[in-house]
């Protein structure tokens, strides 16, 4: 269809990119109209309910739509949502062909580009595809298994440790692996903790990046015997949602009226270790959060990379020892053997200052991962 489909797919994805910090629970999509050559249209989805990317484009055009081909990141809807389908808009702006990346795997809303065919539109599907689906990792995560997903994230020690012999992390590594911490909540829905490190460290768990005016994630607190205390940082400010066991709800909902906190009430795992984290995703799902940065401590990482919940691992391995008597990144048994011990495949690695930021997934089939 077009010679340089690729190169205005590129610029379509790099679009797409723009709603990453306010498009959940929808999907990253680019637009890129070109004509004769010349881009005559640009658009972006930025948040679920406003215009989709297409549309965007082709009011940037107005009527140099005309005849142009719409160059966009996932496959146009065809159907009514919170918006109209993009098939009617590109329909109705009499664009001369279609070039999609990635076919849209969400059956509400594929068979756009089935539709366009029918009214005489050529499509083309397939332009940097692996590229559109790795933009939106989160997103076809979350149609697949109807759960958010889960990046695992620690500062560790040389020695593997998070915190020292008396509890203290504060701070194991430096001010450009932490601005890069604060950046990575930008771009969840949700930040997880454990009531342990709500005691220990009291964070806030915003993204304090400076400029940063973009929304903050929901806060997430594991607290299942409803310690966490009415003057806590995370009970103010943003929204909170303290997870907790059915017996401790109403009187922690007591502790912390006046506080800014939902109390949530939600199953113990039946082995009495903790609340039951099936379940604790499925309530923030239903509250549209689609990735969730789980950030300790040690119990709760344990909890969550054993029961294969985790799809991301973020370790930022700071330049400090601290010995047998330091806290190990995970409180609780792991593999018995080397063996048996799952792999993770390094997606990513940067030296940040003095620390490096070591980017994982969990290693899905050894043999062919080598
Ligand atoms: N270096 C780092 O990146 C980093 C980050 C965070 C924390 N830390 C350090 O880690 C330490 C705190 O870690 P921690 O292990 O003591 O506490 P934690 O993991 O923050 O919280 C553990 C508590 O969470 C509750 N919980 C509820 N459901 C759970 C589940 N399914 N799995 C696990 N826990 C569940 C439990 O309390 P209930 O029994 O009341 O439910 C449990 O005692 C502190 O020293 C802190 O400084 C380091």
């Amino acid at each position: 269809m077009d010679a340089d489909a690729g190169t205005w797919m590129h610029r379509a994805l790099e679009l797409a990119e723009r709603g990453r910090r306010t498009v959940s629970p929808n999907p990253l999509v680019g637009c890129v109209l070109v004509r004769d050559g010349e881009v005559v249209g640009e658009g972006w989805h930025e948040r679920a309910g406003g215009p989709h990317a297409e549309v965007q484009a082709i009011a940037a055009a107005g009527g140099r739509a005309r005849g142009a081909v719409a160059h966009v990141t996932l496959e146009p809807c065809a159907h009514t949502g919170r918006t109209g389908p993009c098939t009617t808009a590109l329909l109705d702006a009499g664009v001369a062909g279609v070039v999609v990346a990635l076919p849209d795997p969400n059956p509400v809303a594929a068979g756009g580009a089935a539709v366009l065919r029918a009214a005489g539109v050529p499509v083309e599907e397939g332009v940097l595809a692996a590229a559109a689906r790795a933009q939106n990792t989160v997103f076809l995560h979350g149609l697949a298994t109807g759960r958010p997903f889960v990046v695992g994230k620690a500062a560790v020690s040389l020695d593997g440790r998070i915190a020292a012999a008396d509890g203290t992390s504060r701070w194991l590594t430096g001010p450009r692996a932490r601005q890069r911490a604060h950046a990575l909540r930008a771009e969840v829905d949700a930040v997880l903790v454990g009531s342990g490190t709500v005691l220990a460290d009291d964070p806030a768990l915003t993204c304090r990046l400076d400029g940063y005016r973009g929304p903050q994630p929901l806060r997430a607190v594991l607290d299942g015997r409803g310690r966490t205390p009415a003057t806590a940082r995370v009970a103010h400010g943003n929204a909170t949602l303290v997870l907790t066991g059915e017996e401790a709800a109403a009187g922690l909902a007591s502790r912390l009226d006046g506080a800014d906190v939902e109390v949530c009430a939600v199953p113990q795992r039946s082995d009495g270790s903790g609340l039951d984290l099936g379940a604790v995703l499925d309530v923030l799902w239903e509250r549209e959060v689609r990735s969730v940065l789980v950030e300790g401590g040690a119990a709760v990482l344990h909890s969550a990379l054993s029961a294969g919940f985790v799809d991301r691992l973020h370790v930022h391995v700071a330049p400090v020892l601290l010995g047998d008597r330091g806290r190990p990144l995970l409180a609780g048994p792991w593999a018995g053997s080397l063996a048996e011990a799952p792999r993770f495949t390094l997606e990513d690695a940067q030296p940040t200052g003095d620390d490096v930021l070591l980017t994982y997934r969990p290693t899905t089939d050894p043999a062919r991962e080598g």
